[in-house]
């Protein structure tokens, strides 16, 4: 179509088709992966050992913040046929939106967009309201089950790998992360956390240096980018997360996506 760019045809979900139900039996123990961790020293050879032990069987799950950013420009650079995927809870910025075609188009890639069961997003809504969010910390993370953790789990059981954009210093959760790790949350498939080491002004500076489109929020004060509803921007000097679920306390801001409560 007009104004496609050229290159390879991007990953289409049929071409990684498995049989389903098919039992996975991990292909690394922890010891395995707390080796390839200690001789991981980057970003990039996190990623190139994720190519080459799980590919294609591997996609890198997308919130489009800046970290998502750097790394779809990072995967394409060493694998044009990298495969990416998002969790669109249906609560999303219009922004987001926005970002989303803007990279498909910038590197000619597809995200594989998973969508919520509209059975439970229906009874949720009707039991428990459409903001239910803002009632209570139980009503937030059955929204966040519903709407992100089991989309999450229905794609994983698909895959052998998923790469996020974590950092070590967003969250306590997070601080005790590895490079590669098993994710026993989710069957024991391989997690890879490529940026774990970056600072936010890495991410920033890489940004800027290779000229990679990022979500718009981003100048207006959101360096963390979730749900509409359950986002706000921060004031200069305020954490980094502090506009994520603002009226809940800090031990409260994951949504189960990288912990073990949940649905
Ligand atoms: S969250 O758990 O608090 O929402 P955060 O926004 O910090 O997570 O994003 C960290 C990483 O989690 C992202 O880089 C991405 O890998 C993954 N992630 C978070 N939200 C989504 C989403 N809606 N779709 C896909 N991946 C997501
Ligand atoms: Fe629901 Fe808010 Fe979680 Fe999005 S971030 S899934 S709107 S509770």
């Amino acid at each position: 179509c007009a104004g496609a760019p050229a290159g390879p045809r991007p990953p289409r979900r049929s071409d990684y088709k498995t049989s389903p139900g098919r039992i996975r039996v991990g292909k690394f123990s922890s010891s395995d992966l707390a080796e390839a961790s200690a001789s991981i020293h980057s970003a990039q050879d996190a990623l190139r050992w994720a190519f080459d032990n799980l590919h294609p069987r591997l996609a890198k799950a997308s919130s489009f913040g800046a970290e998502d950013s750097v790394l779809v420009d990072m995967m394409t650079k060493i694998n044009p046929q990298a495969r990416f995927f998002t969790l669109d809870t249906g609560r999303l910025n219009p922004e987001t939106y926005d970002i989303m075609d803007k990279l498909e188009r910038a590197y000619g890639i597809k995200f594989e967009v998973q969508f919520p069961d509209a059975a439970e997003v229906e009874e949720m809504v009707m039991q428990r309201g459409i903001n239910l969010f803002y009632r209570s910390v139980e009503d937030r993370r059955l929204c966040c089950g519903i709407r992100k953790v089991r989309p999450l789990r229905r794609i994983l059981e698909t895959l052998d790998g998923w790469i996020t954009g974590i950092r070590r210093d967003q969250t306590s959760v997070r601080r005790d992360a590895s490079y590669v790790e098993i994710d026993r949350k989710y069957g024991g498939i391989v997690k890879v956390n490529p940026l774990l080491e970056w600072t936010w002004d890495d991410v920033q500076g890489y940004i800027r240096e290779n000229g990679v489109p990022y979500h718009p929020l981003l100048d207006r004060g959101f360096p963390s980018i979730g749900c509409a509803p359950c986002t706000r921007a921060v004031r200069p000097g305020e954490d980094l997360r502090a506009g994520r679920w603002w009226w809940e306390s800090k031990e409260h801001k994951e949504c189960g996506l990288h912990m073990d409560h949940d649905a």
